[in-house]
């Protein structure tokens, strides 16, 4: 395949390099003479182990070059990646400018070519640049998205110092796109790459690289305040850390990694409060773990704001444990918010088909008694009574009973707090905790017009 790649720094090298490599044509584009003499001369940009030796070849195979005239790259190749810079600007924003001068240059060539082109954005951007890029583009070339071209979102994760290897072993392929075309020319480019290949969409992709390095950046501080906790006890923090990583069920693993509701029951809560107090009482400095709580409340009164925005006083209840399967009601989330709503007036009727009022005990009975002393008002295991009662259903616990509500019910509003739904599109009726409705995006998208307008190209 003919490929254009505009930026020729660590992610445009590496990738026209490798491009070369698995028998493709590239051409680099650059606005540095330098950077696009030394791939000429069959040399990297940048300082790389095994980049020398695959310019090299490519130089010599004639199938990597590079040009300073974005035109003839755009007209000579079907699939022009964009991997310039995209700087913050020291308040957390990007400067995209150079990706939406790319995005004029490849317009403006696009309007005299005849066959469809693919633009890739390889930049890590924001959700939402794809469909500004694309409007650059349907401007400067006449075109429309979708049929004379198309953007497609395919973001790089390649560490540098390993950035060649990354790139031939990726831990995925990812690309985020609407066009069917599109995305076959993109799995026909990287389909011999031994990783899985991901098609999903544009703004899913456009997170993603977000998403990824922020974890990454909470896990080695997570470590790293572990580790400052454990050095004042006489611990060894790598055999802690060692041992963490071995459990795969509950640790390395996608268990709690699902958006939903607040953590809560008799074990969090109390945790991670004991480990802050120990770091505390050693004068230990971990905000992040010290943090951890107050992230939680935000949570559960994003919940409660929510249920509100609705605009109805009664509100049914569906789940008051912690979580589905028990009566454990000791630092459930839900509890608290239901004390938060009967405090702002609100009807309430619960319904939870494990928990029954006289038969709590012990700290569970405390707990419910110090939050809401007059509970069995509220609760009954009568689902279609609280239906009937409730104008807006809150469901907490992912309960199977729950699942063809919204059928037998359908003038009620439902506010899902732990994805039991997958539809999403309840006719305007549906509102997710902690994930958009995909039909919301044309309202997402007109807010991110507004925040394109500072950054003006
Ligand atoms: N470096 C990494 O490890 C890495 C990894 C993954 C993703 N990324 C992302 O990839 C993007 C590129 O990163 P980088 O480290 O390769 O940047 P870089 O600064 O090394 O390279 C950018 C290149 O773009 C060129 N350029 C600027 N304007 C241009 C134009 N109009 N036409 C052609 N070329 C132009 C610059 O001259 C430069 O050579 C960034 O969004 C970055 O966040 C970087």
């Amino acid at each position: 395949m003919k490929i254009s790649i505009f930026g020729l720094g660590y992610v445009g090298c590496v990738g026209s390099a490798c491009f070369a490599e698995l028998g493709h044509d590239v051409i680099g584009v650059d606005v540095s003479t330098t950077k696009v003499d030394l791939i000429n001369s069959g040399r990297p940009t940048i300082i790389e182990r095994d980049i020398d030796e695959l310019c090299r070849r490519g130089h010599e195979s004639g199938r990597l070059r590079a040009t300073t005239d974005a035109r003839s790259a755009v007209l000579a190749t079907d699939v022009s990646f964009i991997a310039v810079g995209t700087p913050g600007t020291g308040h957390g924003h990007l400067d995209l400018s150079y990706i939406y001068g790319v995005a004029r240059q490849i317009g403006e060539a696009l309007r005299d070519k005849d066959s469809f082109h693919v633009v890739a954005i390889r930049s890590t951007v924001m959700p939402g640049t794809n469909e500004k890029v694309a409007s650059i583009i349907e401007e400067a070339s006449g075109k429309k998205r979708g049929e004379g071209f198309a953007v497609v979102s395919n973001p790089e994760f390649l560490r540098e110092g390993t950035s060649v290897k990354d790139f031939l072993n990726p831990p995925l392929t990812l690309v985020g796109t609407d066009c069917q075309r599109a995305a076959e020319v993109m799995h026909e480019l990287y389909g011999s790459l031994p990783a899985e290949y991901i098609s999903t969409d544009i703004r899913v992709a456009e997170i993603m690289k977000y998403v990824n390095n922020t974890y990454h950046a909470l896990k080695i501080v997570f470590g790293n305040e572990v580790g400052a906790i454990c050095k004042t006890l006489g611990i060894d923090s790598h055999k802690v850390m060692d041992i963490f990583c071995r459990d795969r069920h509950l640790n390395i693993s996608p268990y709690y990694f699902k958006p939903g509701f607040a953590y809560g029951g008799s074990c969090l809560p109390k945790d991670t409060r004991a480990l802050r107090a120990l770091a505390a009482d050693n004068y230990v400095d971990v905000p992040v773990i010290s943090h951890i709580e107050s992230s939680n409340d935000a949570h559960r009164h994003r919940a409660v704001e929510l249920i509100l925005a609705q605009g109805r006083r009664k509100i049914g209840v569906l789940g008051l444990s912690f979580k589905a399967g028990t009566d454990d009601l000791r630092c459930s989330p839900i509890v608290d918010v239901v004390e938060t709503l009967l405090g702002k007036g609100c009807a309430i009727s619960i319904y939870d088909k494990n928990v029954q009022v006289s038969r709590l005990t012990g700290t569970n009975h405390e707990f419910i008694m110090s939050k809401i002393p007059h509970l069995q008002h509220f609760v009954t295991d009568d689902l279609d009574a609280v239906m009937a009662a409730s104008d807006v259903i809150v469901v907490t616990n992912a309960e199977k009973e729950f699942k063809d509500l919204p059928a037998r019910y359908p003038g009620k509003i439902f506010v899902d707090l732990v994805r039991l739904w997958d539809e999403l599109d309840y006719e305007g009726r549906y509102e997710g905790l902690a994930w958009a409705n995909i039909n919301q995006n044309d309202a997402q998208n007109a807010e991110m017009e507004k925040d394109f307008a500072k950054s003006a190209f």
